[in-house]
């Protein structure tokens, strides 16, 4: 009996002994150890050694069994260190190395140019409202003095959705939607894109608008002048001179066109300006009395002035762009230098 424990014990040392990994160790606990391991079935069976020897030999399993688990601990252990030593030399971290660089995005330089002059006519008190993209003719048209036979619709490459809906070919179709509905005085803003079948380095079929109006009892050219002469010396520094150009909308009477002096050659004369030292950078005029009656105001006691200029070509000017395209390309080596 006693022989047969020191055979498995000598048996089990051997096997222990000769592991070569982790997982032979934990096979030979089972086979030794486990529920229904060699060790586990002898003590199970101690019932049936005679009384007077089942204690020495209960003593003796149970030292042995000690001796096993001891042992298969250690190599248990060993292994363990071993496999960790591994994994630290194979998949070492270098938590001096650089992480990696993420880059920042930031505010495409017509939003930038846009938030800016935004932010020039709130402080002038304007407030800013905005109109639908997708635009019935009679707001972008009809109800601005211009019915379907009038020659002034050939200056806008108009996209037609259906023969009464268009994208809007500018934000002057804000201005009678706001005076439908709000009653003068009135000091709006109204950016947006706008859209013209158009493509060329000075053309892009969708673009930026910033349509501006207000409306009261006696506003007058000046009023106009003076709104627009501030914000060019903010936009453009307090050096730039306006001009007045006379010019037709069917929608301002009288109508103007404004020129600035030329921002790369300071008015001498370079190739931006075609050598006139002038820049056309807006259109603007008194507000027809027939918006008015369009609007539901009373013609003979209001008067107001409106302007509309492209967001697009201020910040060409701003930046020295020459390329309007550039704009909507997504190359971000144009992109990162705002
Ligand atoms: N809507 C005109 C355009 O797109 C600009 C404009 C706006 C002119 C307001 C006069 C008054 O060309």
């Amino acid at each position: 009996m006693l022989n047969d424990i020191q055979t498995i014990k000598n048996l089990a040392r051997e096997e222990i002994e000769k592991a070569h990994s982790l997982k032979t160790v934990h096979e030979l606990k089972i086979k030794y150890l486990g529920k229904k391991g060699i060790f586990t079935h002898k003590i199970k069976s101690l019932g049936l050694i005679p009384q007077e020897d089942r204690r020495e030999y209960g003593r003796i399993l149970n030292e042995t069994k000690n001796y096993i688990e001891e042992l298969l601990a250690k190599y248990e252990n060993s292994f363990k260190t071993l496999e960790l030593n591994k994994t630290l030399q194979t998949q070492r971290i270098d938590v001096t190395a650089p992480g990696y660089c993420i880059p920042a995005g930031h505010v495409h330089p017509t939003t930038q140019v846009l938030d800016e002059i935004i932010s020039i006519f709130t402080s002038l008190s304007f407030n800013v409202e905005e109109g639908p993209e997708v635009e019935l003719d009679f707001y972008n048209f009809e109800a601005l003095n211009m019915h379907k036979d009038h020659p002034a619709r050939d200056m806008q490459d108009t996209f037609y959705i259906t023969e009464d809906i268009v994208l809007r070919t500018h934000t002057s179709s804000v201005q009678v939607r706001i005076m439908e509905k709000t009653a003068p005085p009135l000091r709006v803003i109204a950016p947006g894109k706008v859209y013209r079948c158009d493509a060329d380095v000075t053309h892009i079929p969708m673009f930026h608008q910033l349509e501006g109006f207000m409306v009261d009892k006696h506003v007058k050219m000046s009023d106009l002048k003076g709104v627009l002469e501030v914000f060019i010396h903010m936009i453009f520094g307090p050096d730039t001179k306006l001009r007045f150009r006379p010019s037709f909308f069917p929608f301002t009477e009288p109508s103007a066109e404004i020129d600035i002096s030329c921002v790369i050659c300071k008015g001498v004369g370079c190739n931006v300006c075609k050598n006139t030292g002038w820049l056309e950078i807006l259109g603007a005029g008194m507000i027809n009395p027939r918006i008015f009656e369009m609007a539901g105001y009373a013609p003979d006691q209001y008067t107001g002035f409106a302007f509309g200029m492209g967001i697009e070509r201020i910040a060409m000017l701003k930046y020295g762009i020459d390329d309007i395209r550039l704009f909507y390309e997504n190359d971000k080596r144009f992109l990162e230098q705002f």
